[in-house]
């Protein structure tokens, strides 16, 4: 087990560079199966999803060349082995090789993916859609085993602008014959990078970050190159840091027009933050107002971040309410900052803070990527020494935590135990 332990109290200041998305970059890579040349993705963010996936890639007999953020990817000698059960576990984000395998080869098998354990997550739309495209799904157990004679375009509604589904869908329709429309696909932006990717191989996709995306298919892909998007919740978790702790601390290669209504919730706190076109600095804000949060899907307060959030909402005077709408099981940091001092009553998917609370250091437990995110927050502002057990989770998102914020005057480090 890893473990984070920090000395709270000091002020962050100086450069803290912001990664290429996770969220892009682990559709991205699944992406190049679908093509049959060299793909190459820069500023890929060193996480272990991306490990995971490049394991996967490995399994599947596709070439990986990994240097300074770079990958390049030869799919030349592909061969469509079964995504066994362990990999398959290993992240949510195997799941695009459903998508993208039945695309390229009209047959798929794999596993339930894993991923945190923020909610049941269901990937019934995702099956729907390589339904209506014509795909059959037979399941065993846990496996899922996805063929298709023919895949051909359909018009396909989702019931929830699910990210995950809109990209799979994405994925399996890009070579049908003829004309797929997904309506009500979700917004994202990770989704227009992703698009863009497929498009610059050769496919057909207008619509990709609006509710509507239209995909007329093509007969096959080709080498290509993509740049990931700066990772807009790495740096929205900075900058909550920032609020709390920072001292002209600059969160450098943001994209601020991904996290206006996150800016925005933080100008409304009272919150001292100047925004360039590609960085925010921030200073220690003490005299925060309370507000209330409400996650949504893009462009919404995006519920990743809302973990962190929460603990810049133990620090502003007066009531929070604070609503996560997108996952049933999301409040894991919540007991964790109990424990640490915070005032939060909370049931299910609401929760409300009673601040100001002054946070004391304790041990912790990490029972997600984000909540792990939320409890470094927390951390870096409590009184004495604060332990996080479990803190792969955080590996998992954020690239260089502990260097990156040493970098800025952080006293943290990680230890195996
Ligand atoms: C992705 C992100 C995750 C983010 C989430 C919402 C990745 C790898 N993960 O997760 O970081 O928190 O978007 O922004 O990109 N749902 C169904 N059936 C489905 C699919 C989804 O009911 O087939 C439900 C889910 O249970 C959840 C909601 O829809 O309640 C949103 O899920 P979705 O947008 O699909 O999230 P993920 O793709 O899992």
């Amino acid at each position: 087990m890893k473990r984070i332990i920090i000395e709270g109290n000091h002020s962050l200041t100086g450069t803290i560079k912001i990664g290429g998305a996770k969220n892009s970059a682990v559709a991205l890579i699944p992406a190049c199966v679908l093509a049959s040349g060299e793909l190459t993705i820069k500023n890929v963010p060193n996480i272990s999803d991306k490990d995971a996936l490049i394991e996967i890639l490995n399994l599947l007999n596709v070439s990986v060349k990994e240097e300074d953020g770079i990958l390049k990817i030869n799919t030349l000698k592909i061969k469509n082995n079964i995504i066994d059960e362990e990999l398959s576990n290993k992240l949510r984000a195997s799941y695009y090789f459903m998508g993208a395998l039945l695309g390229r080869f009209k047959k798929a098998e794999i596993y339930f993916p894993g991923g945190c354990n923020i909610g049941s997550r269901p990937i019934d739309l995702h099956l729907k859609g390589f339904e209506a495209l014509g795909a059959k799904i037979i399941k065993e157990d846990t496996k899922y085993i996805i063929t298709a004679d023919n895949l051909k375009g359909a018009n396909i509604y989702l019931d929830f602008a699910s990210v995950g589904a809109t990209i799979n869908i994405l994925f399996a329709a890009v070579m049908a014959s003829g004309t797929t429309i997904i309506n009500n696909a979700a917004r994202e932006v990770e989704i227009e990078n992703i698009a863009e990717f497929l498009n610059k191989m050769g496919a057909n996709i207008q619509g990709a970050g609006t509710e509507t995306i239209v995909i007329n298919g093509v007969k096959e892909l080709h080498s290509a190159e993509i740049e990931v998007i700066p990772d807009r919740i790495e740096a929205g978790t900075y900058i909550i840091m920032g609020s709390l702790i920072g001292k002209n601390l600059i969160i450098d290669g943001v994209n601020p027009n991904h996290l206006t209504v996150v800016l925005n919730k933080l100008k409304e706190m009272g919150v001292k933050l100047k925004v360039t076109d590609h960085q925010v600095i921030l200073n220690r804000t003490s005299n925060l107002k309370a507000v209330n949060v409400r996650t949504s899907v893009y462009p919404g307060f995006p519920t990743d971040l809302g973990q962190p959030m929460s603990v810049l909402l133990t620090q502003a005077k007066g009531i929070s309410q604070f609503e996560e709408t997108i996952f049933e099981n999301r409040m894991g940091h919540v007991p964790n900052l109990q424990k640490m001092g915070a005032v939060i009553e909370y049931e299910r998917q609401h929760a409300t803070f009673h601040g100001k609370c002054s946070l004391h250091g304790a041990e912790l437990i990490a029972t997600d990527l984000r909540s792990g995110a939320a409890l470094v927050t927390a951390g870096l502002i409590a009184k004495g020494i604060t332990i996080i057990n479990d803190a792969e989770h955080i590996l998992r998102g954020y690239e260089r935590i502990i260097h990156k914020l040493s970098n800025v005057g952080a006293k943290i480090e990680i230890v195996e135990v």
